[in-house]
């Protein structure tokens, strides 16, 4: 008994605190109701998620970033906002569409200025690699897009590329009310005149 209570707890906030991370997610404990999905990765502060979710009650949200501080943000100001349709995930974005998000369940995927990592060395670690579009695939629903920015001019190339010659996908437009919601590092960058970049691509 007293463990369940600790359970729920846990759960009572909006970071979902993954019950085993060998099992993927059930979509019906995570919300109340069950709505179009959207995931962002790498939601860093979730300012842009919170805004988002605010404005669409009728969508749930996941967001997925790894660092504990940001997570924990996105708990106060989803709190603080009553929402009810958001929850953070704390785990490394590729495991979490490979692993955790059940297949073909998300009508939307956001990647926001993922790190870019500029050095040759370190360029494997980019999470929009060659094995991206796989993973994206599997994670979206059948015409399902997903939304990429970036300031990083190699990575918006590499995006570009990557998903270009995935056969599963075609380019597709950003709509205004998407495009016009700025991240907390586009906000940024905007303040120091830097340009950033943004695609997106539709599933088959
Ligand atoms: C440059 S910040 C952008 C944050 C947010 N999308 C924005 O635009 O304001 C990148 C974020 O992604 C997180 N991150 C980087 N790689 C990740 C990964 N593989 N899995 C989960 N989170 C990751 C970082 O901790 C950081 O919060």
């Amino acid at each position: 008994m007293q463990r369940e209570s600790d359970g729920e707890a846990r759960q009572s906030g909006r970071v979902y605190e993954l019950p085993s991370i060998l099992e993927r997610l059930d979509l019906a404990t995570l919300f109340p109701a069950l709505q179009p999905l959207e995931v962002e990765l790498g939601c860093g502060d979730a300012s842009f998620l919170v805004e988002y979710a605010r404005r669409h009650p009728e969508r749930n949200f996941i967001g997925v970033e790894r660092l504990l501080g940001r997570i924990r943000k996105l708990d106060r100001k989803g709190q603080r906002a009553g929402l009810t349709n958001l929850r953070g995930v704390r785990i490394e974005s590729s495991y979490f569409l490979a692993y955790l998000l059940p297949p073909h369940s998300a009508a939307v995927l956001h990647v926001y200025f993922p790190d870019p990592w500029p050095k040759k060395k370190h360029l494997k670690n980019r999470l929009v690699n060659e094995r991206f579009p796989d993973l994206a695939r599997q994670a979206l629903l059948p015409g399902g897009v997903i939304y990429l920015r970036t300031d990083d001019a190699d990575y918006f190339a590499q995006m570009g590329r990557v998903f270009a010659a995935h056969a599963a996908f075609r380019p597709a437009e950003t709509p205004l009310t998407l495009s016009e919601q700025v991240t907390d590092f586009e906000r940024e960058f905007q303040a120091r005149g830097i340009a950033t970049l943004r695609t997106a691509y539709q599933r088959d």
